[in-house]
């Protein structure tokens, strides 16, 4: 190989989006459906977090973690319009997988029918999307995959406590999926310009489901638990997320847009993780940014955490509002703590 090969051998590649596709079940819960199961309003939840409503998993009605995972990863790869044997990689981002282990990108490949491809589970909860779409764009930069899979799914209403007690949580997140067919761009200018990631685990308890876990194993929790002790079900320090949430969501974007020297006024489309409509109007306003720059959703189907993104780019992305040429910016903050944006040029 002479030098030109060589140095051509190491030019990174961009990626970029190549098809999206999201999934919701059927099952819409309104604001006063839960008002059947526990003490709290339509005002209270629509005050607070700015939902109607949310989608959750029907028993019987086929669905899970992964099976809603692959809907929204067909309607990507049909979108990309490649077959699914292209596909050389996939990345699933979830909090809630089918099982403990193994994980749920491992039941895509197998329902996909992609012989043989590498399946990563990503556990970043609501910063998973975020996560998987960086390490895509990494895999793809340095030339060892064209096409990548990238899957958030999350099943959260089989594990949520419905009843006064989990209140402050469970009216909050919603069930759903979204993907993305991450593919090579040629154009170094074009795709994904950069992502930002970070963590910060001395809060992994402020947001955080602790059981079962190897420290808090199933035969403890059953035979031996506290009736007091809920520990197997989220537990979320409300004001705490939300202060931290806000400081980080303009840390990394602004992060992200120095990188590339951008400035606010260059973003046409922002499209926070969809945690709190109260989280997105915080950051909208500090930015000083119009309504038509900040893409929300999070009313129809409440914080669908590591989906919550990829759905809110493919409703985008079908009403027109992304063109050729925007500069997109995706962000998200939650439990780990771990945040980071995603900077694109839609091509
Ligand atoms: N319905 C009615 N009342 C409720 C409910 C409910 N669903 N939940 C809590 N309350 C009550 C509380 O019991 C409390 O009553 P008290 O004053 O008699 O004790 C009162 O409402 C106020 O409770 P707070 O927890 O202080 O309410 P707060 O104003 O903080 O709102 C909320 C709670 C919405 C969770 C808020 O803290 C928040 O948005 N935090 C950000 C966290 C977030 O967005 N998480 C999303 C997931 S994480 C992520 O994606 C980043």
């Amino acid at each position: 190989m002479n030098y030109l090969n060589c140095v051509e051998s190491i030019i990174m590649y961009n990626s970029k989006i190549a098809g999206l596709g999201m999934y919701v079940p059927e099952n819409k819960v309104s604001n006063h459906n839960l008002t059947h199961l526990m003490d709290t309003s339509d005002e209270w939840i629509k005050e607070r977090t700015g939902i109607k409503e949310r989608r959750h998993i029907k028993k019987g009605d086929g669905n899970s973690t992964a099976v809603m995972g692959v809907k929204a990863a067909k309607q990507a790869i049909e979108r990309a319009k490649i077959s699914s044997d292209d596909i050389e990689l996939i990345l699933f981002a979830t909090l809630s997988p089918d099982y403990y282990f193994p994980g749920s990108g491992v039941l895509v490949q197998e329902m996909l029918s992609i012989k043989d491809c590498p399946a990563m589970d990503i556990r970043n909860q609501c910063s998973g999307f975020v996560y998987a779409l960086a390490t895509a764009d990494q895999f793809i930069k340095s030339g060892m995959y064209k096409n990548v899979l990238v899957i958030g799914s999350e099943n959260h209403s089989g594990g949520l406590d419905f009843s006064t007690r989990g209140r402050d949580v469970s009216v909050i997140f919603g069930d759903g999926a979204g993907a993305a067919v991450v593919s090579r761009e040629v154009d170094n200018d074009k795709g994904i310009l950069s992502s930002h990631l970070h963590s910060e685990g001395k809060h992994a308890e402020e947001l955080s489901l602790i059981g079962p876990s190897t420290n808090r194993w199933v035969p403890e929790i059953i035979e031996a638990n506290d009736p007091e002790d809920i520990s197997y079900y989220p537990y979320m320090n409300g004001q705490f997320v939300f202060k931290n949430a806000v400081v980080r969501f303009e840390q990394v974007i602004l992060e992200g847009l120095k990188k590339n020297n951008l400035s606010t006024e260059d973003i046409d489309l922002l499209i926070p993780h969809q945690a709190n409509l109260r989280i997105s109007q915080f950051v909208q306003r500090k930015f000083g940014l119009k309504d038509r720059q900040v893409y929300n959703n999070i009313e129809k189907y409440g914080n669908t955490t590591a989906a919550s993104i990829p759905i809110a780019l493919t409703e985008a992305w079908e009403s027109g509002l992304i063109n050729t040429g925007d500069k997109i910016v995706l962000a998200a903050f939650g439990s780990g703590f771990t945040w980071g944006s995603i900077i694109l040029n839609w091509q």
